[in-house]
């Protein structure tokens, strides 16, 4: 019994550290796993509806792409939103570094830091774009697609450009 119970006081002081150290966010897992994928996604179905003449038409798209939009789109919605609540995101995974082109990790470690307003800011962007997705697919309509489609590239353009890409 007195064995049992200290088990458990350690089973229960174990799970009271982890929940005080929720795992950080990670910019760059954010990146590669849920927001490019997603981005892929609508990019992809967006493209599925449109026309030889490069109009946009919902009515080419069928329930499952409707679906796929929607799944997408909420999905890339949370973890803007995340991204823009977080109190402090790393930038890359403990012991790693970014590609050599853009800035560095600690560089956008930096430029966050300066501006963090700016960062949460481009994040909620991306929320809203996302929110965009989301109502078209409630709709059907082709402007609201074509216009959101348009703007989810000018919403990572604009984020990159000033956290990741700033000297160009
Ligand atoms: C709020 C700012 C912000 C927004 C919005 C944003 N990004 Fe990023 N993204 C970054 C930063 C900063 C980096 C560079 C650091 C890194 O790679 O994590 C980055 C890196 C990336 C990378 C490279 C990851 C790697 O290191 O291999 C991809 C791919 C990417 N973003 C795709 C997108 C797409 C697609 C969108 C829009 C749907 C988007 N991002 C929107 C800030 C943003």
């Amino acid at each position: 019994m007195k064995l049992f119970m200290a088990g458990l006081t350690l089973f229960m002081a174990t799970a009271a550290v982890r929940a005080a150290e929720d795992p950080p966010l990670i910019l760059q897992t954010l990146m590669t796993q849920r927001i490019a994928p997603g981005a892929d996604t609508l990019w992809a179905v967006g493209n599925r509806a449109m026309t030889d003449e490069g109009d946009v038409d919902a009515t080419r798209l069928g329930p499952t792409d409707w679906a796929e939009l929607r799944e997408a789109a909420t999905d890339m919605k949370a973890a803007a939103l995340a991204m823009g609540a977080a109190p402090r995101i790393e930038i890359v995974p403990a012991g790693t570094s970014l590609p050599d082109g853009g800035a560095t990790a600690s560089e956008i470690r930096a430029l966050i830091d300066r501006d963090p307003a700016a960062f949460s800011s481009a994040s909620r962007d991306l929320a809203e774009v996302s929110e965009q997705f989301i109502a078209a697919v409630g709709t059907r309509d082709s402007a609201a697609l074509s216009e959101a489609s348009t703007r989810l590239n000018a919403v990572c353009e604009a984020c990159h450009a000033k956290f990741w890409y700033p000297e160009s």
